[in-house]
């Protein structure tokens, strides 16, 4: 059985979490509307009418959550800043009572020894900026960056580990293409737009932690998925490569330097996206101190022409027999494996984190405990296979578990779960599941 100390003594352990999932208090204190309250009123985005009120109403309990965190035995807590709690409007007028929250919140971190990570931006846009047309405006970058160097400003002297943003092609393509997340959108023009605007941002905002915080880690991350051929034939192979374009190296390779990846996806040129975007490449670089890479599950692809520009079509690993988690994700930890390798090989990465590795199944609470005995199995897996990477590829600094306790899932509201800890919704009660205590004992053995 492996053990943390496997891992190395300075080998960094947390767990992860985002605000508008577990912080609650979504229209008090101050703080503004952001996308996903707007986004929760709408008939049939989110699954049984769920809202991101009250979450786990972690803007009151969040004393309690991090002696858990603590109890646990993870060292890192991370969390992300909710834009609209301390610029409501998105931009101009700041709200004290949002900046205080967050002091008190690092603060804390720092009083149990729990070093924190904060995500700049993970989804919650205001609402605000979203009537302007949110990422899909150039306006975006001047409000991000004014929104990034408050935060600098109010916790850089205390808080040196940052992350820009939280999956940029997972927010760009759910919310602006697909329209399954907030704001809504749909078509191949609005995922672009913001697929560029969101690509500088990212880069911007490391520049700016950098010129204002001192002796800042910087990092951002991306979420990844191994990419595989349903088939050994030749259309499946390329439907697979444009996917992996699409998935895995459309934001990481332009942070990198290298621009977006047209010369193997032509589409990307034919929506102007490398002509209009080759000035700013320079603009989309930024030499970040960590990558964070966040993985759930592979992708198996087949060539499919009905469907348009991408040509390609998942196949589920429900039809294909294999074994998944609630999410109908598919458990397979040498896909980890596979594409941590495959990030590993750019030259130019310093360092990788694991930013979000985790699993939803049906618990059940069942006199007082929760026996989530898949959720062990799933994070005994992953964790060999990242040791093995670890093993072969040096600079993997850290692993952080998604997530602390069950949540708002985003479109599928509170019903699934991913927490170590169990939430009742309704009386907001904490019970740590055997995972919980199963993480408790590995990182203290
Ligand atoms: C997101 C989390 C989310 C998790 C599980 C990640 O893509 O960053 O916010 O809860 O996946 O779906």
């Amino acid at each position: 059985m492996i053990k943390a100390t496997d891992f190395g003594n300075d080998f960094l352990w947390g767990i992860a979490t985002a605000a508008a999932q577990i912080e609650g208090a979504a229209n008090t204190y101050g703080k503004g509307v952001s996308i996903w309250d707007t986004f929760a009123k709408r008939t049939g985005k989110i699954k049984n009418g769920h809202h991101p009120e009250p979450a786990c109403d972690f803007y009151h309990q969040y004393k309690s959550d991090l002696a858990l965190v603590k109890i646990l035995g993870f060292k890192i807590f991370r969390f992300s800043i909710s834009w609209s709690r301390i610029l409501p409007n998105g931009t101009g007028t700041v709200n004290q009572e949002g900046i205080f929250f967050y002091h008190q919140l690092i603060d804390e971190c720092l009083a149990l020894g729990l070093m924190p990570y904060i995500t700049l931006y993970h989804w919650d846009l205001p609402e605000a900026l979203s009537k302007n047309g949110g990422w899909t405006s150039f306006s975006i970058n001047a409000h991000f960056n004014e929104f990034v160097l408050l935060c600098a400003k109010s916790y850089g002297d205390k808080a040196k580990n940052w992350i820009v943003i939280n999956e940029p092609f997972g927010f760009t393509s759910l919310g602006y293409m697909l329209g399954i997340h907030a704001p809504g959108e749909t078509g191949l023009q609005n995922f672009f737009a913001a697929v560029q605007h969101t690509a500088i941002a990212q880069a911007d905002g490391g520049r700016i932690l950098r010129s204002e915080i001192a002796n800042a880690n910087i990092g951002t991350t991306f979420s990844c998925s191994e990419i595989i051929p349903y088939t050994g034939n030749q259309a499946d192979a390329l439907a697979a490569k444009r996917i992996d374009c699409l998935i895995n190296r459309l934001f990481v390779e332009p942070t990198l330097g290298m621009g977006f990846p047209d010369a193997e996806w032509e589409v990307l040129e034919k929506f102007n996206i490398s002509h209009s975007t080759w000035r700013h490449k320079e603009r989309m670089s930024f030499d970040f101190d960590f990558i964070g890479l966040q993985n759930y599950f592979p992708i198996v692809v087949k060539f499919n022409a009905f469907v348009p520009v991408i040509q390609a079509w998942e196949v589920k690993a429900k039809s294909r027999k294999k074994p998944y988690t609630a999410m109908g994700w598919e458990i397979n930890a040498d896909s980890f494996y596979n594409i941590i390798k495959q990030f590993a090989a750019y030259p130019n990465i310093k360092n990788i984190m694991i930013t979000e590795n985790g699993a939803a199944f049906p618990d059940h609470l069942i006199n007082g405990k929760i026996d989530d005995d898949e959720r062990i199995a799933y994070f005994e897996l992953y964790l060999a296979a990242l040791l093995k990477a670890k093993n072969e590829s040096t600079n993997i600094t850290g692993y952080m578990a998604w997530t602390l306790m069950d949540n708002f899932e985003w479109a599928e509201g509170y019903g699934a779960r991913f927490g170590l800890v169990y939430t009742d919704f309704k009386t907001q009660q904490r019970t740590v599941k055997k995972s919980g205590y199963w993480w408790q004992a590995f990182l203290n053995r």
